[in-house]
């Protein structure tokens, strides 16, 4: 079980709070000045991906402090403890071991005292098989044309993870289109479907829990959109196919279960990917690249388990956040990737972030004293560049982020990649070093400005720099090292999660308003009384009026 202990009583947080007073009067540029080998010594290196820790605004004492805080928290117990298939989801009585799902060593993973190797190697077996079937076109539709549009739908974790990861690697793409629904807003199924033809069209139907409203609606007008052509429902096995845990409901929607992939309750819907879940991919990127994108997960499982604190990846990404966080004041961290094709990772890494560590109650059952997970947000650079970076480098909030990008492309279009870089570059140092008021002065002295001129606009062009930033970079987009970075982000949130004494894996909060919506269709489809506050009453009266209800 995990330790429950309030990291705020600790010995180490009391001392990270004065050490806080202490760099928050600092500058980064001082720290370089003060050590040249601040870059050398502060990066890390795992496969293909550097780690460039160095633009952050913290020092080797404050790194041994919250090394401290880790080993007070129990943060290596915990690890051994998810890693081992202990019942860590303590609130739902659950393992967690999505890092079994990619374990590609011969340590066998026991649940309840049973192996899951076995099962998990099957599903990845079934996997491989039916992709390759929909690939190779042996896969017949019902007329006997080939599978050319696979749709997944699902919601959360059943979308975001494979959405993300189909988008992230397209030059890996093959003669498949795949597409993801998810939202309950008929706009995003009938603009899917509209220039799709059903003879060639494979449906996921991904949803862990084989319930959620947004995917049972839109799995339902996708088979009947089906239907409308000339298939009858004898045809429905060569067109749906269903990714659960949950058999009983996958046949009562009328999938056959020989078409079931299944997956266990020790997966979180947000670290489902690396399951049947990733069918899609499996499908559109080949199998051989799903089980690299596994294994680039699986190395860094690894790197997670053997590396001390000081060499470890996750943890020392984890250690900076709570830094920022809960003794540096940031109420957020941006994620932004200068590579176009990983548009939806900040997306991603919103839920993983957010639905895991959202919380106030600690695992004694208590309200937290402190701050716990931040507000996660991001977009591609450049473009972030011209919409939100003035307020990263001008505004009054504290804002801590992660640029990601690789040393080549996989366009050689032009000179694209190397602008792209150079912004990349650019923008870690602009928002470190800043621009001083006597630079801003002399440059404005050199272009003929007058006296007055100068003393006028001066303080608006001055950059105070010191804005925090963790530069990682790769070789190039692939699969693996898009396995390992998804991990290493995965293990950052649990990490943060054991130090701030919350339970990352349940999701309690998302639960009230799926229950009122319940309670508030039927107020919109039949009518009747309205039992609720004045402005909801009000809303739902101004509906009812607007749709003649
Ligand atoms: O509503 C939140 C949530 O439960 C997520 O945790 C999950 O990823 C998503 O809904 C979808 O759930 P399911 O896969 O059961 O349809």
């Amino acid at each position: 079980m995990l330790k429950r202990i309030d990291p705020s009583q600790t010995k180490a947080w009391t001392q990270l709070e004065s050490k806080a007073r202490e760099m928050r009067e600092k500058h980064l540029k001082d720290l370089f000045a003060e050590d040249p080998n601040r870059f050398e010594k502060m990066k890390r290196e795992h496969k293909d991906l550097l780690f460039d820790f160095s633009k952050n605004l913290i020092d080797a004492e404050s790194l041994e402090l919250l090394e401290e805080l880790f080993s007070e928290c129990g943060v290596k117990e915990g690890i051994q403890a998810m890693l081992s298939g202990e019942k860590i989801n303590e609130t739902e009585g659950r393992a967690v071991l999505h890092t079994a799902l990619r374990n590609f060593s011969d340590e066998e993973i026991l649940v309840d005292g049973q192996s899951v190797n076995e099962d998990i190697e099957k599903v990845l077996e079934q996997m491989q098989d039916f992709s390759d079937l929909i690939i190779s076109g042996n896969w017949k539709g019902y007329s006997g044309k080939t599978i050319k549009h696979i749709v997944n739908i699902g919601i959360g974790g059943s979308d975001l993870g494979p959405l993300m990861v189909y988008e992230a690697l397209k030059p890996y793409h093959n003669h498949l289109r795949c597409h993801y629904v998810s939202n309950v807003d008929g706009a995003h199924i009938n603009e899917t479907l509209k220039d799709l033809d059903p003879e060639q069209t494979l449906f996921i139907i991904a949803s862990k829990t084989f319930t959620t409203q947004e995917t049972m609606t839109n799995a339902r007008s996708a088979r009947e959109w089906f239907l409308r052509s000339n298939a009858s429902e004898n045809d429905i096995a060569k067109h749906f196919v269903a990714v659960s845990t949950n058999r009983e409901k996958v046949i009562d929607f009328g999938i056959d279960p020989t078409n079931m992939f299944v997956f266990w309750d020790w997966v979180g819907g947000r670290y489902s990917v690396w399951s049947a879940i990733g069918l899609s991919l499996a499908c559109g990127l080949g199998y051989k690249n799903f089980e690299k994108f596994l294994r680039g997960a699986h190395s860094m499982d690894r790197h997670l388990a053997e590396a001390d604190f000081k060499n470890n990846i996750p943890m020392q990404m984890a250690a900076l956040g709570i830094w920022y966080v809960n003794f540096m004041g940031a109420e957020s961290e941006a994620i932004i990737p200068y590579d176009q094709n990983m548009h939806r990772f900040a997306a991603y890494f919103q839920q993983g972030n957010m639905e895991s560590n959202g919380k106030y109650i600690d695992r004694n059952g208590q309200k937290v004293s402190y701050a716990t997970g931040p507000i996660i947000w991001g977009e591609p650079g450049t473009n972030g560049q011209h919409a939100f970076f003035q307020l990263m480098h001008q505004g009054t909030r504290f804002i801590p982020a992660d640029f990601i990008g690789f040393a080549e492309s996989h366009y050689t279009m032009g000179d694209h990649h190397l602008k792209l870089l150079s912004n990349f570059l650019a923008q870690t140092e602009a928002l470190m070093i800043g621009k001083t008021k006597e630079e801003v002065e002399a440059e404005m002295k050199a272009k003929g400005s007058s006296e007055e001129e100068i003393a006028k606009i001066a303080p608006y062009r001055v950059f105070e720099g010191n804005r925090p930033t963790t530069s990682i970079l790769g070789q190039k987009s692939d699969p693996e090292s898009l396995g390992a970075l998804i991990a290493a982000y995965e293990h950052k949130i649990f990490i943060q999660g054991l130090v701030w004494n919350i339970y990352s894996f349940d999701q309690w909060g998302v639960e009230l308003g799926k229950a009122l919506a319940n309670t508030i269709l039927p107020l919109l489809s039949e009518g009747g009384e309205i039992d609720k506050d004045a402005s909801t009453k009000g809303l739902i009266t101004y509906i009812r009026n607007r749709r003649g209800i």
